[in-house]
């Protein structure tokens, strides 16, 4: 290739996909922090001890149903990546005996956080640190996690790719990575979609978002190696469903994103949840019901099948 041709390919801002063009745009971890640093004592006004848009009017209900779609077995160590002011955490430990490593980017929410900790009791079972999940490696060391979650906090990543090897280094081998977040909605009429996208650009600036799109996360997650067990609607119960109040109410309170024009207003994301499994390499250890991805893994590592222990899967 001529060093002519080598500029001409070199891609312009109109060429790059709209994923690249967001991530350039997407707020840094500090920036995000000082966003929850400014605005802690409004979230925790509106939303209470857990900050989530999409969510139950009895916030337990909320969370039962992420501890049965999380699976939290009791002696579990989880990690909660982007954990605000250990609503959740607090919760899933009491109610299921697990311990909880939660990380936040907020020095004014690890504050709070911990002030919540006290308050339950929960010192031993659950400690904030302040620093940044794409960094847990380096936080916490390799492989110490049954579970990593994210509730509501992966899409404030400036890169989802780094966030999904951050949690894949920080788990165990046959340990499960949960997420759950807003996603870019595809328009059925076409003409839909530059508003969608719109309203996007708005909430990802107000909120230092980087909302994702579903498939590009899927590819990441399987190129990373895991295993998806589930990618699915979050099926609360309408009679339960808190039906998004709480989010404008916070809009009305801080003027952040306020929606402009409602009758031309369209809802432009959804909210899915992900469920992942983190392949063992250790065959002897590996699941049945994942056979063939056991199989796949065992080329990765160039492992012979003389060294499955068929008795032990
Ligand atoms: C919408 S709040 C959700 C909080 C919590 N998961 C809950 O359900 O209450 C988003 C959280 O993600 C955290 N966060 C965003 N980016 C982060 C990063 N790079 N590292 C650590 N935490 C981060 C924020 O500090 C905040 O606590």
């Amino acid at each position: 290739m001529s060093i002519f041709s080598f500029f001409k390919k070199q891609a312009t801002p109109a060429d790059e996909p709209a994923q690249a063009q967001q991530q350039k745009k997407a707020a840094s971890p500090s920036d995000v922090g000082k966003f929850y640093n400014q605005y802690n004592d409004k979230f925790l006004q509106v939303y209470g001890e857990v900050i989530q848009a999409y969510r139950t009017t009895d916030v337990s209900k909320l969370l039962d149903y992420e501890i049965a779609s999380i699976g939290f077995q009791p002696g579990m160590r989880a990690c909660d990546a982007g954990c605000g002011v250990c609503g959740p955490a607090t919760y899933f430990s009491q109610k299921c005996g697990i311990t909880v490593d939660a990380v936040t980017i907020s020095e004014v929410q690890k504050k709070d956080a911990e002030k919540n900790i006290s308050e339950k009791n929960l010192q031993q079972a659950v400690r904030v640190s302040l620093g940044d999940y794409h960094q847990l490696k380096s936080i916490y060391g390799a492989e110490q996690f049954d579970v990593v979650y994210f509730l509501e906090s992966f899409g404030h990543s400036y890169n989802h790719t780094l966030a999904i090897e951050s949690a894949w280094d920080a788990l165990k081998p046959g340990g499960f990575l949960y997420i759950k977040d807003l996603f870019r909605k595809l328009a059925v009429l076409p003409e839909h979609q530059p508003k969608i996208d719109y309203e996007i650009g708005r909430i990802n600036e107000a909120y230092r978002y980087n909302i994702a799109e579903m498939n590009v996360v899927l590819d990441a997650l399987r190129k990373q190696g895991f295993v998806i067990m589930f990618m699915k609607t979050i099926d609360l119960k309408l009679e339960d469903f808190e039906n998004l109040t709480i989010s404008n109410d916070f809009q009305e309170l801080t003027g952040i994103a306020k929606i402009e024009d409602w009758e031309n207003y369209i809802f432009p994301v959804d909210f899915f949840e992900i469920k992942c499994y983190k392949p063992q390499h250790e065959l002897q250890y590996g699941l049945s019901h994942y056979f063939l991805q056991n199989m796949y893994w065992m080329q990765v590592h160039k492992k012979q099948e003389e060294e499955l222990d068929y008795g032990k899967l």
